[in-house]
């Protein structure tokens, strides 16, 4: 079992196929959808839920973490190593629900996914694609240590509209201070 505790009773922690409910609670949520690739559903289905949980769950290692309380789980965080050349680096990705927003919880699970990424796979690089209407993540990397690398020009299309991606980056031994 691979649980991470971030503090103040949030832990990161493997999908368990009990949180389809909850998932669909807080995943269920165009504000979230709306900052997604499209393969985060909206509507988001129980049995998107079952799909992704039975997906995620049979993992090792995990690479796709749950953010919970002790009771629940309100979002998830993953890291995706890349393949070919890119292979020593990783796509760093996440969500939360709404009602937790504005709390830091999601600034420290990225900060706990970057330990774990560079202490558990042979990367040297970390990278997350954020759209240019969503300040918050961009933010949430910043804290992180990450750098804003590049404007991905028109490069994005989602909920109507085709929008500039900005591309944050984490060198492996760079970035945050406390890290
Ligand atoms: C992005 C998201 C994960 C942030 O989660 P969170 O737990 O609220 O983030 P944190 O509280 O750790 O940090 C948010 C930071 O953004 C800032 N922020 C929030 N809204 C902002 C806005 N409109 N403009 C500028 N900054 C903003 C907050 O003030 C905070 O920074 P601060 O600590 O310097 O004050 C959450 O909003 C979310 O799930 N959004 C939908 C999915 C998504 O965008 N995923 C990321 C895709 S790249």
């Amino acid at each position: 079992m691979t649980n991470i505790a971030l503090g103040d009773g949030w832990e990161l922690r493997p999908w368990r196929s009990s949180d389809v409910q909850a998932l669909v609670k807080y995943a269920n949520n165009r504000n979230i959808w709306r900052n997604l690739r499209d393969g985060f559903p909206y509507p988001y289905t129980l049995d998107d839920a079952r799909t992704f949980t039975e997906r995620v769950a049979v993992e090792s290692p995990v690479t796709s973490f749950a953010i919970a309380s002790a009771s629940e789980p309100v979002g998830g965080i993953s890291v995706q190593r890349q393949g070919d050349v890119a292979r020593r680096s990783a796509e760093i990705g996440y969500w939360l629900g709404e009602p937790f927003w504005g709390q830091g919880i999601a600034t420290k699970a990225t900060l706990a996914i970057v330990e774990y990424a560079f202490a558990r796979f042979d990367l040297v690089r970390l990278h997350a694609g954020v759209f240019e209407w969503n300040p918050a993540s961009a933010r949430v990397l910043e804290k992180t240590g990450f750098t804003l690398e590049s404007r991905e020009r028109k490069s994005v299309t989602k909920d109507g509209q085709t929008v500039d991606a900005l591309v944050y980056a984490l060198i492996r031994d760079e970035g945050h201070e406390d890290r």
